[in-house]
């Protein structure tokens, strides 16, 4: 199958184009290298032996992608990940979200309809749920006002889908992520992370590694075991995996919906100080973290409920949180040595 992966140079979408590849697929990337590096490319090939197609222009701009799906007709499926995705610079810039998130959207799926391109996944997340009630939260949990512009384009996104998939012929898959985490086993790619990263996992790295002084636990007065924040963390490549059979499931017409929405996430929920335990732990490193005030925005807990995604796509999460946070590692110790 010919599969567009947009953002396919990103940290979720590299990891995706890989298992594409390895499963027999044919990978064309578009890409506009706002948050990625094209070096990426190269580490693709690495692993899989493949270099994928790679286009570099804004899914933003109507012509180009236009232009774009006039050469590619041929293209069966597409994983759209390219997006902004940054919570407080959202707060910060919200027409920057809803122009680059949205605007993308409405072109792909302009460009699906005037193609005769039928299949979309796409990259969501739990933060749809907000803080749930119930816990864990399956895909039937309401969908809350969102915290934040990025939030909310996550929520349009999938409205948008919605009644484009019933007013044409394109067929929808909403993938719902927990906390992705962790790098490809090989560790040639991994996330990279623009400045100061604003999520758990590569700050404790680069904590460790010597290039934060220290890691703020954000808030220790939650109600949970140890005080501290909840989430479900999910291996990337667990993640990308999961790409692959949605996509699969579009084109050979499994699915049961013309729209429909899976977690993924593995259904188990780690606090902040139990991920820096299972990381010091991994690592043998002693990390280095003082407990700050709560972080705005943030939720207590959530951990998905995964049966239906486990039912209905035949996947399953299989790495545990000491995997995780050991792939993190090595990554970011692989990092530090090319930098040297
Ligand atoms: N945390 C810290 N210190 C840090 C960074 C994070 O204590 O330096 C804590 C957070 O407060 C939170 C947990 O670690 O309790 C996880 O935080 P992340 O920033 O890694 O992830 P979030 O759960 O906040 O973010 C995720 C996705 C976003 C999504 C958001 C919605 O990464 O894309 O959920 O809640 F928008």
């Amino acid at each position: 199958m010919k599969i567009l992966v947009t953002g396919g140079v990103g940290y979720i979408g590299s990891h995706t184009v890989v298992e594409l590849q390895q499963n027999g697929h044919e990978v064309v990337i578009v890409d506009n290298l706002s948050n990625s590096n094209i070096g990426v490319l190269d580490a693709i090939a690495k692993i899989t032996g493949i270099k994928p197609e790679f286009e570099n222009f804004d899914l933003a701009d109507k012509t180009k992608t236009e232009d774009f799906f006039k050469c590619h007709s041929d293209i069966q499926g597409i994983i759209h990940f390219a997006a902004f995705k940054a919570v407080g610079e959202s707060v910060n810039e919200p027409l920057m979200y809803y122009r680059n998130n949205l605007f993308s959207l409405v072109n792909i799926l302009q460009s699906m309809k005037d193609n005769g391109v039928e299949n979309l996944v796409f990259s969501s997340s739990c933060t749809v749920y907000g803080q749930p009630e119930k816990l864990p939260v399956s895909e039937n949990a309401p969908v809350q006002k969102a915290e934040s512009p990025y939030g909310n384009t996550k929520q349009i996104s999938e409205e948008i889908i919605f009644d484009t998939v019933k007013a044409s012929d394109i067929k929808g898959i909403a993938v719902r992520y927990f906390n992705p985490i962790g790098a490809h086993e090989t560790a040639i790619i991994g996330e990279l992370p623009l400045g100061v990263p604003n999520c758990l996992m590569p700050y404790i790295t680069q904590t460790a590694i010597g290039i934060r002084e220290q890691l703020s636990v954000f808030g220790d007065d939650y109600k949970t075991p140890d005080g501290t924040a909840i989430r479900d963390y999910i291996h990337v490549a667990d993640l990308a995996k999961a790409h692959v059979i949605a996509v699969e499931r579009m084109v050979k017409q499994k699915m049961k919906k013309d729209f429909e929405y899976f977690n993924l996430g593995t259904g188990n929920g780690y606090s902040v100080l139990e991920v820096i335990k299972s990381f010091e732990k991994v690592s043998g490193e002693k990390l280095n973290y003082k407990i700050v005030g709560r972080r705005a925005g943030d939720i207590e807990k959530v951990w998905a409920d995964t049966n239906f995604a486990n039912d209905e796509l035949g996947w399953k999460a299989q790495q545990n949180i000491d995997e995780m946070t050991l792939s993190a590692w090595k990554w970011e110790q692989k990092l530090a040595l090319n930098n040297k």
